[in-house]
């Protein structure tokens, strides 16, 4: 099994070497990379040893054999030990792996990253199917569910003449059911293609149809893909987020008008950048006020941490924004409600 905290750790290492590669963040020293990894590690593996164990019954990382240790949580050798790690991540490991991963195509990092992706996603449902006692809570159901099976049946052989009439009842109810559901889901498109109708009659949107965003889908499907979702999350969940606004930030939240991957050594950083680029073109060409510039330079949170969403519609805009990239990047776009 694979041990995340570790993976979390070389996550957080590959983000400060970008961080410094951009320029973003000054040369660190190694003794600063200690420094952080060690008060980090006693910070942080207190709390997070005693939730692991709340929730999953077993011990993160057991040190009650270690010496200077606190309750078996953490200690100071260990800390030491992973600070000693984090140097040679930052220092050695990060470069060499990046400057390996630079001579791969494309197309081989994208079957890369589904591969490794993929194994961390079944690693970890075992590891929660395990330690929660999923397993049981399965068995248990099952065994319930073909109990009360039985139960209907004999009940269906004994009496075969009282459920024909409810049989047919409860088809004519499904078949009623699925026509509402199809003009409903009409009524709820022609409402959206009104909603967006304007923003498409402009140039500026045009041209964002001529960059891919994410897999296939250009940064102007995405933002119709982004829209399309919160719209509709909005109105089944009654978020009761303002509809237009709602509509108008995720219709413009990534205008720009680039191909992030044309390795441009500028685009480096796009993750971080991009939001503002939007919003600034946003005012440009739309003029929007204060509530929406706020929604679209925030939808990048968390990784531009210090723009937390603060409104309703910034914060849908902020999660829909990541379901949407998801399924784009993996290509299952018609299989997750997505309009392109
Ligand atoms: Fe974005
Ligand atoms: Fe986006």
């Amino acid at each position: 099994m694979i041990c995340m905290i570790y993976g979390c750790g070389a996550l957080l290492a590959f983000f400060t070497y970008d961080l410094m590669e951009s320029g973003r963040l000054p040369n660190i020293k190694w003794w600063m990379i200690f420094i952080f990894a060690f008060v980090t590690s006693m910070v942080l593996g207190y709390p997070a040893s005693w939730a692991f164990e709340k929730l999953f019954k077993e011990r993160l990382c057991d040190c009650t054999n270690v010496p200077l240790n606190i309750n078996g949580r953490i200690s100071v050798p260990t800390s030491v030990v992973f600070g000693a790690v984090s140097i040679l991540m930052v220092k050695a490991l990060v470069p060499l792996v990046n400057k390996g991963l630079n001579t791969l195509s494309e197309a081989l990092l994208d079957i890369l990253a589904y591969v490794l992706v993929s194994i961390v996603l079944i690693d970890t449902t075992l590891i929660i199917s395990l330690m929660t006692d999923f397993r049981r809570y399965v068995v248990l159901v099952d065994g319930g569910f073909q109990n009360h099976i039985a139960v209907f049946a004999e009940h269906f052989y004994a009496n075969p003449d009282s459920y024909y009439n409810r049989v047919m009842q409860r088809v004519g109810d499904f078949k009623l059911s699925v026509s509402k559901n199809l003009i409903e889901k009409q009524l709820c498109e022609e409402e959206f293609a009104e909603l967006i109708k304007d923003y498409l009659e402009y140039d500026v949107i045009k041209q964002m149809d001529e960059h891919i965003h994410h897999g296939t889908t250009t940064t102007l499907q995405h933002c119709e893909n982004v829209a399309w979702i919160c719209y509709l999350l909005n109105k089944k969940l009654n978020l009761n987020a303002n509809e237009k606004e709602l509509v108008e930030v995720a219709m413009l939240h990534d205008l720009f008008l680039y191909d992030w991957h044309d390795g441009d050594p500028a685009r480096r950083i796009h993750g971080f950048v991009h939001a503002d680029i939007a919003c600034n073109n946003a005012i440009k060409h739309f003029g929007i006020p204060e509530k929406q510039q706020e929604a679209i330079r925030s939808h990048m949170w968390p990784l531009n941490i210090t723009k937390i969403p603060k409104s309703r519609e910034a914060v849908i805009l902020c999660i829909v924004d990541k379901y949407c990239a998801l399924i784009e990047t993996v290509r299952l776009n018609k299989h997750f409600g997505l309009r392109h």
